[in-house]
């Protein structure tokens, strides 16, 4: 039997994004100077495929400091983590290197810089979030408050109306988080906060491009792992977009391919942190059932490179 047409729209950005990027060549560049065994804090980015090839080449995934010995390197994922933890380490003396993404860095530097001028911050981010807990534990507890909703926003009980600033998670949906952003200055107009939000340049870009392809693809599959913020948000955006079916897959074998019958166009797309790799599975997938034309839709380009610390470029 012939196989049924398919147009497959592909997302373009879509994939590793510059933070995830240089995490990854932190560990295998850290494993490669020190040897094996190198402890990461967390999972170094949210995707299980990176963490076993990581496992596999030497690297040992904790939850928390406690569990590193203090004779080998720890590595800090690329969420960011709060100031206590490389405290802890130096008071330890143990080899530490930070793969905290040099925009979530950026946020953390924002939030300290506020904190000085005596403005308490408001932060915008999902609870429980890696990057939140970070970004919330650059400053004492308390001095930061989280909301994640507008209707957070009208509940909030802050110490001076007239002395406040936000930053937001990296990763956020930039249609949510403006509405978020809006309440705060209707209800706070004095707050200060970025010029636009702290949403990075590889979240904005990917939620560009699987609008593009969510308003003309009878179905969306985001190639991410469910913990993973930013892909999660991709399929959200994507039904937003009128998408009637937008899934998140890990592997082509989650694929669910009933509620795939019948299309004609599929769009794929992926999270900052999940490899081009998987995404060529889930195309072969396809195409081992359809007859598949791939179109690209390119909304942006990018050429962000970020360095990795200087211990690990130095010899020896
Ligand atoms: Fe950094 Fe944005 Fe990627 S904050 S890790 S460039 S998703």
């Amino acid at each position: 039997m012939p196989k049924p047409p398919l147009t497959l729209y592909l997302a373009a950005p879509r994939g590793f994004c510059a933070g995830v990027d240089r995490a990854i060549k932190i560990v295998e560049m850290a494993i490669e100077k020190w040897g094996a065994p190198v402890y990461v804090r967390h999972e170094i980015v949210h995707n299980k495929y990176v963490v076993d090839d990581l496992r596999d080449k030497g690297a040992v995934f904790v939850e928390e400091l406690d569990d590193c010995p203090g004779d080998r390197p720890v590595i800090f994922s690329a969420h960011g983590v709060p100031k206590a933890v490389p405290a802890e380490a130096a008071r330890r003396e143990m080899v530490y290197v930070d793969a905290t993404c040099p925009l979530v860095s950026k946020v953390h530097i924002e939030a300290e810089r506020h904190s000085q001028a005596g403005l308490q911050i408001i932060m915008i981010g999902h609870a429980g979030h890696p990057e939140t807990i970070g970004t919330m534990g650059q400053l004492p507890e308390g001095e930061v408050l989280l909301v994640e909703t507008p209707a957070d926003v009208a509940k909030v009980g802050v110490r001076d109306p007239e002395q406040l600033a936000f930053v937001t998670q990296t990763t956020l949906s930039v249609d949510d988080t403006i509405e978020i952003v809006a309440a705060l200055k209707a209800r706070f107009p004095a707050i200060q906060g970025p010029h636009k939000e702290d949403i990075c340049y590889a979240t904005t870009n990917r939620q560009e491009a699987v609008k593009a392809i969510g308003s003309k693809a009878d179905a969306i599959l985001v190639v991410g792992a469910p913990n993973s913020s930013n892909s999660r948000r991709l399929v959200e955006v994507a039904r937003r977009a009128g998408c009637p079916y937008s899934q998140l897959v890990q592997r082509a074998e989650n694929i669910d391919w009933r509620a795939l019958d019948g299309v004609r166009s599929v769009g794929v797309t992926a999270g900052a942190s999940a490899p081009e790799l998987l995404v060529e599975e889930v195309i072969d997938a396809l195409k081992q059932r359809y007859d598949v034309t791939v179109e690209e839709v390119e909304t942006a380009q990018e050429n962000v490179e970020f360095k990795v610390p200087r211990v690990l470029r130095q010899a020896g």
